[in-house]
C-alpha cells in the first residue's frame, strides 16, 4: 500500500473500496485526497514555474473550443493558482474550485495583481461539488482528472452540474496508445503521483466508465502527449 496513507485508511475505506475494482483498470496508482492535497500544498510556490508555460498551449486551445457568450457560467474544476483566469472573457461568470488552500492563496494573489474580478474562488472537493444540478454552461477540468482518487466520480459530478447541451471539457495527459510508452507510463505512475498526477490514466476506459461520448479529442502541447477532450451533456 505505497501511497495510501496508513492513518487515513479507516476514514476513506469505503471510498477506496468502491473505486478499487473500476479504478484498477484506469491506473495502477491509487491515491487519496489527503495525499493529493499535501502534494499540491507543497507544489503551490513552484507550480507556475514548473507546470506553467510548458502546459499553456493546451489551456489556450481549450478556451478556443469553448462556446462562450456574454454571461456564460463556467466552472473550472481544480483551479489551482488561477493560471487560466486571464484567458476567460471578462464578461463570463467563472467559478474556480480547488481543495488546496495553498493553491487557492496563490490564485487570490494573482487575481489581486492582475485585477481579475470575474472569477470566484471556492474551496471544495471535485468529487462532491456543492452546486445545484445544471448550474453551469461549461464545466472544465484542466490538468485535474489524472490527479484525483476517483476520476469517474469527479466526471459524474461535472456532468451533474453542467446544463443539458453544455460542454464538459477535460485537458489532461492520458496513457499512450503506443504499447511501449503505455508500459513505461504504468511503471512510473506510482512515482509521478508524488509530483501531482498519474501518468497512466486510460482515456477510453475512463470515458466508458464515466458514460461520456466526446465530440472531439485533440492532441495538444509539445510533445503532443496531452489530450483535449470535449463532450456535450445530452
Ligand atoms: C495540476 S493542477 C491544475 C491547475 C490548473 N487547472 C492548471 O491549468 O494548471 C491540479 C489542481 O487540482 C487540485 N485538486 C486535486 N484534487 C482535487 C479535488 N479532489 N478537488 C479539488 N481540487 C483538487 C489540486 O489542488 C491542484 O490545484
Amino acid at each position: 500500500m505505497p501511497l495510501i496513507q496508513q492513518q487515513n485508511v479507516h476514514r476513506h475505506k469505503k471510498v477506496i473500496a468502491a473505486a478499487d475494482a473500476a479504478g484498477r483498470s484506469l491506473s495502477v496508482a491509487a491515491v487519496e485526497n489527503d495525499f493529493v492535497e499535501r502534494v499540491y500544498d507543497k507544489l503551490a510556490s513552484v507550480y507556475d514555474l514548473t507546470f506553467g508555460p510548458t502546459l499553456h498551449a493546451g489551456r489556450v486551445q481549450a478556451l478556443q473550443r469553448m462556446v462562450v457568450a456574454p454571461g456564460s457560467r463556467i466552472l473550472e474544476v481544480g483551479v489551482g493558482t488561477g493560471i487560466n483566469a486571464t484567458l476567460y472573457p471578462r464578461d463570463c461568470e467563472v467559478v474556480g474550485i480547488d481543495f488546496s488552500a495553498s493553491m487557492l492563496e496563490k490564485a487570490r494573489e494573482r487575481f489581486e495583481r492582475k485585477g481579475i474580478t470575474n472569477v470566484r474562488l471556492l474551496q471544495m472537493d471535485a468529487a462532491d461539488l456543492k452546486f445545484a444540478d445544471n448550474s453551469f454552461d461549461i464545466v472544465y477540468a484542466p490538468y485535474l482528472i489524472s490527479v484525483v482518487p476517483d476520476p469517474v466520480q469527479v466526471a459524474a459530478e461535472m456532468r451533474r452540474v453542467c446544463r443539458p447541451g453544455g460542454q464538459i471539457i477535460f485537458l489532461n495527459h492520458f496513457r499512450s496508445r503506443n504499447p511501449l510508452m503505455a508500459r513505461a507510463e504504468r511503471l512510473i505512475s506510482p512515482f509521478t503521483v508524488h509530483i501531482g498526477f498519474k501518468a497512466d490514466l486510460d482515456l477510453p476506459e475512463f470515458l466508458s466508465q464515466a458514460d461520456l461520448r466526446p465530440v472531439s479529442i485533440e492532441k495538444v502541447n509539445i510533445p503532443k502527449i496531452w489530450s483535449l477532450v470535449t463532450c456535450v451533456k445530452q
